[in-house]
């Protein structure tokens, strides 16, 4: 019997969370979240780096780091064109991210989801929680040069 009622919980929890974005309520907390991070939010993210200083042309060892760790860590989930798997592809990222925000986001996972707006619209679509993948702030600057070369950047010799 007890069996039963959780199998239900965790149907009514995926339809509920399917059903998704303003339907009824149940998301006082995520509404609230969104009031306050609109209003100051600076499209940076929430997170250690506030501000980042950009290559051009990109540092081609930097580069081959952080494509290194894209195929260790992120490939599963993440493709280098623009489809989803489990997360949205990448290509075009960005242009429409600002590098903080980027590097906020690997490297602060689970705040952003909680607190930053355009995080929550994500984890909306893809149903799934990025997990935290212990990647240190040189590290996703290493990522992020990559994710510009991917972006059609120039990469310097
Ligand atoms: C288990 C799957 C998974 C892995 C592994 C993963 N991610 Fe994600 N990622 C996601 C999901 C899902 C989202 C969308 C937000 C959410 O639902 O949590 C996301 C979102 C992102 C975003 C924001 C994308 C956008 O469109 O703005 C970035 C940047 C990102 N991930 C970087 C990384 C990096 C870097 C790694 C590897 C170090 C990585 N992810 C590994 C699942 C994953």
């Amino acid at each position: 019997m007890y069996r039963i009622i959780t199998v239900l919980a965790v149907v009514f929890f995926m339809f509920a969370c399917s059903s998704g974005s303003d339907s009824e309520g149940g998301s006082d907390k995520a509404d609230k979240y969104k009031v306050e991070t609109k209003s100051t939010d600076d499209g940076k993210g929430v997170g250690e780096v506030t501000s980042v200083s950009l290559n051009s042309p990109l540092d081609a060892e930097m580069v081959e780091n952080g494509k290194a760790i894209y195929e260790l860590k992120c490939a599963a989930c993440h493709k280098l064109d623009d489809q989803r798997v489990v997360g949205p592809g990448w290509k075009g990222l960005t242009e429409i991210r600002k590098p903080e925000w980027i590097m906020n986001m690997i490297t602060n996972v689970d705040i952003m989801l909680a607190e930053d707006a355009q995080a929550q619209e994500l984890l909306k679509q893809c149903l799934v929680r990025m997990p935290n993948q212990n990647i240190t702030i040189e590290q996703s600057r290493d990522i992020l040069e990559f994710m510009f070369a991917n972006d059609g950047q120039e990469v310097g010799s």
